[in-house]
């Protein structure tokens, strides 16, 4: 059952009239449909064909599952020139085809043993990195398509940002890339994250020489791109909002005073309490901390259940080991301090630093929080300051704490929404990557850019103030 996901008729029937988009198939040509599957595709061309009383084209079907395949001889008994082949796609040249149209099966790396992999690698460009057997199958069909055919495929979309595609997509760009199509996320259910049509046309005579590519979004927004033909990500070209062209001080990190990843222990284990569990003696170096899995998208509210113990004073300075008091105690024991000195990062720093100094006069503030990875962009505030927010957490401290509930409501409406969609970086499974460098380029609208009031140098809470569910002292 390798990666089954049958098409729904009516997406089948939108992926037929985009395959015959303006030129309805003659009798003489073939169509594939590689995984065919019970022969979705192959009725839905039977299907348009009937509507519009034309001789269908030659139909053959590639089907490595005898289950499917017995389902398919079913579903197509008594059709003339229609081709059910028992076979692996990827295994041997299908012969060469005027069209293709199919949804590729969806099989991870993961899902692959060793030898599989390594005879993929042996025989694909797109079996690069964490490969997905989808991309080994557009691989596959473009051999196989015409110089002057047209390929429809349903996948996931994550093949036009994720780097392991990169070879996908430069294959891609040596043909005429017609349209991407986002199709609704309801469409498989929960199989299939993001579907996309992609509709891929002509060979390209010279570099350069391509049209650009209709894109139809999700939101029902349609517009045309040029796509890069090297191989980098596509997610830019997407984007409903362009890179930003306004200038440095129009951008988030102009009215910032700072914007960074949260603080990197390197041994949370050992740093890390449940506040209600945090001794008395400890108190003064305890400090409320959140990360990235704690910040819930359902609510508004932060809410911290650890503190962090930090051996640092409240200017970000490492106490000496002599001030550590009841802190070094802990940090002391024999079991602790081995766990401390096993981190690469003390090879240059005191055994009970962090891996990061972290920079306590500018963090301690109010701020706005975000996670680091996320399926979409959502922002927190800390209005206190009080939170020290940890590795998997990004903050961003406003020069004016004051403008916190203004940049937060821009930040969290659809504008700076569909602009860090456009603009980030995708993790492995299509989540955004929200980092410091895209975020300080995100453009403000000219309210957020009138000129700030700092605030005064100075930590904006003590340690040991504990940290009440809704977010306010307590
Ligand atoms: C996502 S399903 C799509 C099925 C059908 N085309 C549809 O849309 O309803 C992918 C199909 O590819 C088949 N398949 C997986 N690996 C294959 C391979 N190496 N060669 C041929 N078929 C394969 C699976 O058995 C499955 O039927």
């Amino acid at each position: 059952m390798k990666g089954f996901v049958p098409t729904p008729p009516a997406t089948v029937d939108l992926m037929v009239r985009k395959l015959f988009h303006g030129r309805a198939p003659r009798a003489e040509q073939t169509v594939l449909d590689p995984g065919c599957g019970a022969g979705a595709f192959l009725l839905g061309v039977l299907r348009w064909c009937a509507r519009r009383g034309l001789t269908p084209p030659r139909l053959v079907g590639v089907e490595s599952d005898p289950r499917h395949l017995a389902a398919a001889r079913a579903a197509l008994a008594g059709r003339q020139r229609v081709e059910l082949r028992a076979a692996d796609f990827l295994e041997r040249n299908p012969g060469s085809f005027d069209l293709v149209i199919g949804n590729p099966p969806y099989v991870s790396i993961t899902g692959l043993d060793e030898t599989e992999k390594a005879a993929y690698r042996s025989r694909f460009v797109t079996a690069h990195g964490r490969f997905d057997l989808y991309l080994l199958f557009f691989e596959q069909a473009l051999r196989a398509l015409k110089p002057d055919g047209r390929l429809v495929f349903i996948t996931p979309e994550k093949f036009l940002y994720v780097e392991s595609a990169a070879p996908l997509r430069r294959l891609l760009a040596g043909r005429q890339v017609e349209e991407l199509h986002q199709v609704a996320e309801t469409t498989f259910g929960p199989l299939v994250t993001y579907p996309l049509i992609t509709t891929v046309g002509r060979e390209r005579g010279s570099p350069g020489a391509a049209r650009p590519t209709r894109l139809r979004l999700r939101d029902g927004s349609h517009r045309r791109v040029s796509l890069p033909d090297d191989g980098r990500s596509w997610q830019s070209s997407l984007g409903r909002t362009p890179a930003p062209t306004c200038a440095a001080d129009g951008r988030l990190g102009a009215i910032c005073r700072r914007i960074s990843c949260g603080v990197a222990t390197g041994a949370d284990a050992v740093f890390l309490r449940p506040t209600a569990e945090v001794p008395a003696e400890l108190a003064r170096y305890a400090y409320p901390t959140i990360a990235g899995r704690e910040l819930a998208i359902a609510t508004d509210t932060v809410r911290s259940r650890h503190s962090l113990l930090l051996p640092y004073d409240e200017t970000g300075r490492l106490l000496p080991a002599a001030e550590l008091g009841a802190l070094g105690a802990t940090l002391v024991r024999p079991e602790v301090r081995a766990r401390l000195e096993r981190r690469t990062c003390v090879l240059r720093k005191p055994w009970y630093a962090f891996h990061e100094t972290p920079p306590l006069l500018e963090l301690l503030r109010p701020k706005i929080l975000c996670k680091d990875i996320a399926a979409e962009p959502r922002f927190w505030a800390d209005r206190s300051g009080r939170l020290v927010p940890r590795h998997s957490v990004y903050y961003l401290v406003p020069r004016d704490p004051e403008r916190i509930d203004a940049l937060l409501a821009y930040l969290n409406g659809p504008t700076a929404r569909r602009w860090l969609q456009g603009n980030c970086q995708r993790a492995a499974n299509g989540f955004l990557r929200l980092q410091s460098r895209v975020l300080r380029g995100l453009p403000l609208p000219a309210a957020l850019l009138e000129p700030a009031r700092e605030a005064p140098v100075r930590p904006a809470v003590r340690a040991g103030a504990a940290y009440a569910c809704t977010g306010e002292p307590r």
